[in-house]
């Protein structure tokens, strides 16, 4: 599938955020102990990761997700990101690791499967100039790789 110029740097990220969650529902590392120095780096490391990420998806795409019909999903984008805001706020212990990676993991693979071809779809029927400005001439030369991101963790 192409993906938008917007979405392929954004895609290409999820990778990261798939290869986390997948440690937090592996890892035997109860993030309570002054030794677990290499989980508290991942932490540290993801926290900076998802920041910087979700930000730009709600900053870039806020205007392109105002399309009525993308409001639930544009609602659930948000939601997920306070969620996972929220979990990667508090110490961690083995429990709690467990329920992030499945969020995380969730989410990246509902923003791939589900969000992005809606973004999409919703750009292409759109009659709106905005919207349609959204999409440079050059996006069919730069849109042709395909990222992976859902299959990669
Ligand atoms: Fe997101
Ligand atoms: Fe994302």
């Amino acid at each position: 599938m192409k993906r938008h110029p917007l979405l392929i740097p954004l895609a290409r990220e999820h990778h990261a955020s798939l290869v986390f969650a997948h440690w937090c529902q592996t890892t035997d590392a109860a993030i309570s102990g002054p030794t677990q120095t290499d989980a508290h780096k991942r932490l540290r490391d993801f926290r900076a990761h998802f920041e910087a990420h979700a930000a730009t998806e709600e900053r870039n795409l806020t205007n392109w997700a105002m399309a009525p019909e993308l409001q639930p999903a544009w609602k659930r984008m948000q939601a997920d990101h306070r969620a996972i805001r929220r979990a990667l706020e508090d110490p961690l212990g083995a429990i709690e690791l467990q329920a992030l990676g499945e969020l995380v993991e969730a989410h990246t693979r509902w923003e791939d499967l589900v969000f992005s071809p809606a973004l999409e779809s919703s750009l292409k029927a759109s009659t709106s100039a905005p919207l349609k400005a959204l999409t440079p001439l050059s996006a069919q030369d730069h849109s042709d790789e395909h990222p992976h991101a859902a299959s990669s963790a």
